[in-house]
């Protein structure tokens, strides 16, 4: 699917907003996450820590687990926004987790992914290029 410039802003708007629940007391780095689904929705997520470090949600995993728990199980664009508390953000990649997570909800040669600083600094790639050769079947 093509999107277009204002679902790009839409998502990184949404993924900025979804930023601001974000529960990082441990590394106090909060993301964000808005990830459009092939119904059209938009569902977002922000990371969830937890004192055992291990248990930590990312941003992109809440997006995406919110969406399916919605009834949407294919996804084709991710939208990411992260740093540290008080700062600016940066270009922030997804983690080899969420690009494992991401590769069983979408086509991998499709599923966009917008890395933001804001709604005017982004860059995007796909999945596939994120993530070659990943483990789909077996
Ligand atoms: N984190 C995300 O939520 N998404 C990413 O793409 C990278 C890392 C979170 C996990 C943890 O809460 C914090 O950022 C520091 O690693």
């Amino acid at each position: 699917m093509d999107i277009s410039d204002d679902i790009v802003r839409e998502l990184i708007e949404k993924a900025v907003d979804a930023r601001k629940k974000a529960y990082a007391p441990y590394s106090k780095f909060l993301v964000g996450s808005a990830a459009l689904g092939s119904d059209g929705n938009i569902y977002t997520g922000c990371n969830i820590e937890n004192v055992s470090y291990s248990a930590t949600n990312c941003a992109e995993r809440t997006a995406i687990f919110n969406g399916i728990s919605d009834g949407c199980l294919s996804f084709e664009a991710v939208a990411i926004v992260g740093a540290r508390k008080e700062e600016k953000p940066g270009f922030c990649y997804p983690c080899g987790v969420c690009r494992q997570v991401l590769s069983e909800f979408s086509d991998a040669e499709k599923l966009k992914i917008i890395i933001a600083k804001n709604k005017s600094e982004y860059k995007i790639t796909t999945l596939g290029e994120l993530m070659p050769f990943a483990f789909v079947e077996y």
